[in-house]
């Protein structure tokens, strides 16, 4: 069977130094971290062999258009949920919203509000109970907003639905409740539709993943100029991977294999103390599991050096309205790392969804582990 649209392998790109940027080049700017600018040249594409081929490397697919035919149905949704992200900037607040997008639904009932005050992310947390015919049949369920970073200079936001209580990792536990935080996320945020009605998409990850899969732990991004996601991987339990779909604007990607970005970092060290903690591939796998090593940090995310390596090294992506990005995960080691930045004049919307076994399987990674590694901000860290 043929692929839903053009899978990408890599874009062939071109770097240029921080202010250098050619016309229409790329800029890549983050929390006021300049990293230069890239020029796109070419994508390659690949055939159906050669993306299980990437998937088993944890290297990202891209798939172009994919969302495209959908998006346009939900044009109006799109607009609504980007209207909504500029209104909580303003001030309002995430309960009255919700809550108004819901007036109609006999499906769920408020079941109380939340602020975790020792998460300086964190804006409103809205608990909901999902209701059946006779009795609610989900309980718990939620739709947190948070500030991407506590870097004022980035005014990203974000929404995470999920159930239970966090701390308990319940979440965890009790995959049967997804189903209902993952309907919970359709209600609020219609447009879930471009994504999780996607027949082809879906029957392409599915055969990607040799199972049936669910789009659970469902995240709503709306990335703001200037803003994005500092370098950090999407290893949880029991995750296979992730699927972004861009539905608004467009943002700038560095996506490859752990390893891969392990062997990079190790080339870039000079200082005696960045050799010591960092200075070969092994040792950088390593120091990307610590969230302490600051100079690493200051390499990943504000050093234009490593962002033309990776540009060389074919890891740039930049994702349009109706693109997709899938990211593997097999295990801490064995995961697609990524970065990301913002593009354009104004915010934009995307939705990002974790992919689990449909039933869960033994071979699921990190099947045996409760506490994920950690990694920056982790997909599910706030
Ligand atoms: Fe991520």
């Amino acid at each position: 069977m043929s692929s839903p649209s053009i899978a990408v392998a890599t874009t062939r790109a071109r770097w240029f130094a921080p202010g250098r940027a050619p016309r229409g080049a790329h800029v890549l700017a983050r929390r006021g971290a300049k990293l230069g600018s890239v020029v796109e040249l070419e994508d390659v594409g690949i055939d159906e062999a050669e993306l299980h081929e990437r998937w088993r490397r944890d290297r990202p697919i891209v798939l172009r258009g994919v969302l495209t035919p959908a998006l346009a149905r939900h044009r109006a949704d799109v607009r609504r949920s980007l209207a909504f992200f500029d209104r909580v900037r303003d001030g309002a607040t995430w309960q009255d919203e919700l809550w108004r997008r819901l007036a109609v639904s006999k499906e769920f009932e408020p079941a109380g509000a939340s602020v975790d005050l020792g998460d300086a992310r964190e804006l409103e947390k809205v608990f909901a109970h999902r209701r059946g015919k006779r009795r609610r049949i989900g309980l718990d369920l939620y739709g947190k907003l948070s500030w991407i970073s506590v870097d004022e200079r980035d005014v990203s936001l974000r929404v995470r639905f999920s159930f239970g209580a966090e701390a308990l990792m319940e979440w965890f536990d009790d995959p049967s409740r997804a189903v209902h935080a993952d309907a919970f996320a359709r209600a609020v945020f219609p447009e879930c539709a471009v994504l999780d009605g996607n027949r082809a998409l879906l029957a392409l990850v599915e055969r990607l993943l040799a199972r049936r899969v669910r789009l659970s732990e469902r995240i709503v991004y709306n990335n703001a100029p200037g803003g994005g996601a500092i370098f950090h991987h999407d290893a949880e339990p029991w995750q296979l991977g992730v699927a972004y779909g861009q539905f608004a604007g467009e943002t700038a990607w560095f996506a490859l294999p752990k390893r891969e970005l392990a062997q990079l970092v190790a080339s870039l060290a000079k200082s005696p103390r960045a050799k010591k903690s960092f200075g070969t591939p092994k040792r950088a796998l390593r120091a990307l599991d610590r969230e302490d090593a600051s100079n690493l940090a200051r390499l990943l995310n504000e050093t234009p050096a490593l962002a033309r390596a990776l540009v060389e090294h074919g890891a740039f992506y930049r994702l349009k309205p109706g693109d997709v990005i899938l990211m593997p995960s097999h295990g801490v080691d064995d995961v697609c790392w990524h970065s990301v930045f913002a593009l354009g004049a104004k915010p934009g919307l995307s939705h990002s969804y974790g992919l689990f076994s449909a039933r869960r399987r033994r071979d699921d990674p990190l099947a045996s582990a409760r506490a994920s590694s950690p990694g920056g901000e982790t997909r599910l860290s706030t």
